[in-house]
């Protein structure tokens, strides 16, 4: 649907068709279970979390026509009816030719980084995603991150945050360590700085610093749509354009593309590469086959490339992003309400809370943001995550912090189609619950950990106040 009457303008335009109760616990229960789960979100059993806003990924509720789609899937071998479809959906969007399915964003980056990049060769961006950075090291690589100077700023309505500093790009290109550069990687919209979008004025400039460089240019475009949607909204070259035009100029300007198909698809599995280049679709197909799939499923079932297939096309819908739109700010909203700052302006697929601000008793080294989140959950039965010193910070052998992050942040991820303003303004009033009298929520120290993959892994203590 492209148009409709202006008096539905801010209408929802989804109601439910299917519905799963939500778990309403006590606090005992709460406490007890996310002590017993070391109180770490990521073991806490999914049936004692009310509101889930862990993820944006994977979480969509599917639409009827996506589930009758799944209905439709043909699971043969290979060149499925369902691959036809999934293909012909992503190349009409992104007008690639080469499509290669695999099972999740991550498979992709890897297939991508380990045909790609080689060892000292660098992968710039705008922000990696931290499965991404794991990626680029996996192939011996080095992640470098070059976020534009305003993002540093949480509180300022810069309209692009998620941009890359182009003249930190180009002096890098330009210097010693240029040849190194293996590929620009832009992440749309910028998942680790903020959920903040990428100006088509930014990728335009990225492209034309790669093209003289001759260094590919890449997009992680999970959030593809999201990111149009602000654009349409922030850039005023394209106010009147439609969310799939800016979309496709999102992917016009890119040598490749990696995707997960569980954010703006809303599938609930599902990845993609798309490639201009024959030998790199060739090499990227071998790795797929060997390690995911054969080249026309690559690990997807037929049901998955049905629903992503579809979704790709809803994902694109002017009044569902508009709608989205209201519910990312809402959130922020009822934040501020609550005495809580989040990064502004408010992005789509998650508000990030200023943490560090909220909990001034914690120091960095006993992790604000966690506090934050445990808060959250024992007061009203929130699941969220850190993304602070717990996350990005360095820490020593005995789990001391050696070097915080710059900020110390709580990700409140908005799945797509699932909560509605009911729900949000109860995530509002638990936030004002917990922001009333921060002092007396404590900090945390971590008991044990892994090497690699520590906050999904680790089991942390309370530090009771001094
Ligand atoms: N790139 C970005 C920007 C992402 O946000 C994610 C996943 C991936 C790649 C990896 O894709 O999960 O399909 O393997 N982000 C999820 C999140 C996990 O919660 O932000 P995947």
């Amino acid at each position: 649907m492209t148009s409709f009457d202006p008096v539905m303008a801010d209408l929802d335009p989804y109601c439910n068709a299917v519905v799963r109760r939500l778990s309403l616990t006590t606090r005992q229960q709460r406490e007890e279970g996310f002590r017993a789960a070391g109180y770490n979100p990521f073991r806490l059993p999914a049936r004692l979390v009310t509101i889930d806003a862990l993820s944006d990924s994977g979480t969509g509720a599917l639409s009827i026509e996506q589930r009758a789609a799944s209905a439709r899937a043909d699971e043969r071998y290979a060149t499925s009816e369902s691959w036809e479809r999934f293909a012909g959906a992503l190349r009409s969007l992104s007008g690639f030719e080469h499509i290669i399915p695999c099972t999740q964003g991550r498979t992709a980056e890897s297939v991508v980084f380990s045909t790609m990049l080689s060892a000292g060769q660098f992968s710039v961006s705008n922000t990696h995603f931290d499965t991404t950075s794991a990626n680029v090291q996996l192939a011996g690589a080095t992640p470098v991150n070059l976020p534009c100077p305003e993002a540093a700023d949480l509180d300022s309505d810069h309209p692009f945050k998620g941009n890359i500093d182009v003249a930190a790009l180009e002096a890098l290109l330009a210097g010693p360590d240029g040849h190194r550069v293996g590929l620009v990687l832009m992440t749309i919209t910028n998942n680790g700085g903020g959920g903040q979008p990428v100006s088509i004025a930014n990728l335009r400039a990225t492209r034309e610093i790669c093209q003289r460089y001759r260094v590919p240019m890449f997009l992680d475009a999970a959030r593809y749509a999201e990111n149009a949607w602000l654009v349409i909204r922030r850039e005023a070259e394209f106010a009147d354009a439609t969310p799939r035009e800016v979309a496709g100029v999102e992917f016009d300007l890119a040598d490749g593309f990696v995707i997960s198909l569980k954010k703006d698809p809303m599938s609930p599995g599902g990845g993609a590469i798309g490639i201009r280049d024959e030998n790199l679709a060739a090499a990227f197909r071998g790795r797929v086959i060997a390690t995911a799939g054969f080249a026309t499923y690559g690990g997807m079932t037929g049901e998955t490339l049905e629903e992503a297939a579809q979704g790709i096309e809803e994902s694109v819908d002017p009044a569902y992003l508009r709608s989205r739109e209201r519910t990312g700010q809402l959130l922020a909203d009822v934040a501020r309400d609550a005495g809580v700052d989040s990064i502004r302006p408010a992005g789509l697929h998650a508000i990030y809370l200023n943490a560090g601000r909220l909990m001034q008793h914690i120091p960095p080294a006993q992790f604000p943001g966690h506090s934050l989140a445990v808060a959250l959950y024992l007061q009203g039965g929130i699941r969220s995550s850190e993304l602070g010193s717990l996350y990005l910070g360095e820490l020593d052998d005995e789990f001391r912090l050696v070097t915080p992050a710059p900020f110390e942040l709580v990700r409140l991820a908005l799945p797509r189609r699932v909560y509605t303003e009911n729900h949000i303004r109860y995530v509002g009033s638990v936030l004002a619950e917990v922001a009333k009298d921060p002092q007396r929520w404590p900090g945390y120290r971590i008991v044990r950990a892994p090497a690699m993959l520590r906050p999904f892994e680790a089991w942390y203590d309370q530090v009771p106040a001094q």
